[in-house]
């Protein structure tokens, strides 16, 4: 699945993360990857899959969790309803390419792929989410109503479940028909409601990690490595006019203690790579039940046998300098260099690949690879789950 005509830079430019944009159809040859039956499957899944179904009844919208029994979809809903399952990429291969395209934003800004089912007229109503997303219409037709940006001070309706908007107002309105896209920058209220029924929609959504994620994460990493005698000290301490005062001299110097560990951009580097690598779903495994043995994988690589990523598994590198770099999956940080490192890209590029035979030769190469089956991120196609 490509685009036959996007100007991705443009976009970045003039849209990104700044406003709401329908897009066209801009797919050379739009297939909707995902029939409703199968979808309708996973929400049945009894576990690893995270599912909603949301009823627009005449008192209310109302809110229920999956797993469903199949019964729940066999018979037909007289209200409006829509069925959301959530990382369906992880578990749909075709749905997983639709990630492919939108890869102009950096992998680690990318979250998953949600897909919903809508009878006519469902809708999750008017809200707005805290990330940026693409509302690829999949199947059918769906009403998409946008609004201004919204933040803490919105009006929200009383609801146990849901986070809706109490005075939504639209200031745009289209109806998306297969293969066109709506962007909706984060806060940015938007509510979709089916016409006709079949209504299908992926959300190819991102993340971005809040202020105080970051703040929590980096400083509990770092308060893990410091030794409890490193505290603080005065043995200057000098007599004061009132014993109640906490100085501005003390609080400086505790300041300083607490910022000094927190500037350190390379280790942070290394913290954040391993951080936002952690797997959202830890469901999805592919770990095998022994170790892979070096040789059984200096084997495969040798007769050129793919590997596969673990579609749950979150891959991402940061370069270290001339041919070195931390590759980060799944929460683990490794060193690479030379062989190792040009792999690592490899990896981080496309979620299938086969390596070169030569690579066999590189006791790095085969290191990196067996330690990325081991955790179960990477498998040889044969023996994948
Ligand atoms: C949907 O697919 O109906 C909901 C997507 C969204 O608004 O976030
Ligand atoms: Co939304």
């Amino acid at each position: 699945m490509h685009f036959a005509d996007f100007d991705h830079a443009a976009f970045l430019r003039d849209t990104w993360q700044k406003r709401p944009l329908l897009i066209r159809n801009p797919w050379a040859n739009w297939i909707n990857p995902l029939e409703p039956d199968e979808l309708a499957g996973l929400a049945c899944e009894e576990s690893g899959v995270e599912s909603r179904l949301i009823t627009r009844r005449s008192d209310g919208m109302v809110l229920e969790s999956g797993p469903f029994p199949e019964a729940r979809f066999a018979k037909a809903e007289a209200a409006p309803w829509t069925l959301l399952v959530q990382a369906v990429d992880h578990h749909v291969p075709e749905v997983a390419m639709l990630i492919a395209p939108f890869r102009f934003v950096p992998d680690w800004r990318i979250d998953d792929v949600m897909v919903s089912y809508a009878a006519d007229g469902g809708g999750v109503g008017p809200h707005f989410d805290q990330y940026d997303v693409f509302l690829v219409q999949g199947l059918g037709r769906r009403r998409w109503r946008v609004g201004p940006r919204c933040g803490a001070d919105t009006p929200l309706v009383l609801h146990a479940d849901l986070r809706l908007i109490a005075d939504f107002e639209a200031t745009g309105d289209w109806v998306l028909e297969a293969g066109d896209i709506l962007y909706v920058p984060p806060g940015f209220a938007h509510d979709g409601v089916a016409v006709g029924g079949d209504c299908m929609t992926y959300s190819i959504g991102f993340r971005a990690p809040s202020r105080a994620d970051l703040v929590e994460g980096w400083a509990a990493h770092l308060a893990d490595a410091l030794p409890e005698d490193d505290r603080y000290t005065d043995a200057d301490l000098v007599p004061q006019a009132h014993p109640g005062e906490i100085t501005p001299a003390a609080l400086e110097r505790l300041h300083a203690m607490a910022l000094s560990g927190l500037a350190d951009g390379a280790a942070f580097a290394r913290w954040f790579g391993a951080y936002t690598s952690l797997p959202k779903y830890a469901d999805a495994d592919w770990q095998p039940e022994a170790a892979v043995g070096q040789a059984v994988v200096q084997a495969l690589i040798a007769s050129s046998q793919p590997l596969a990523r673990n579609p749950a598994s979150r891959f991402a590198f940061i370069r270290q300098g001339e041919g070195a770099l931390f590759l980060f999956v799944d929460g683990q940080s490794f060193d690479c260099t030379g062989d190792a490192a040009r792999v690592a890209e490899q990896i981080c590029a496309s979620a299938s690949l086969t390596l070169g035979p030569a690579l066999s030769a590189s006791p790095a190469v085969v290191t990196l690879v067996a330690a990325l089956i081991d955790q179960g991120s990477l498998a040889f196609d044969e023996d994948e789950r």
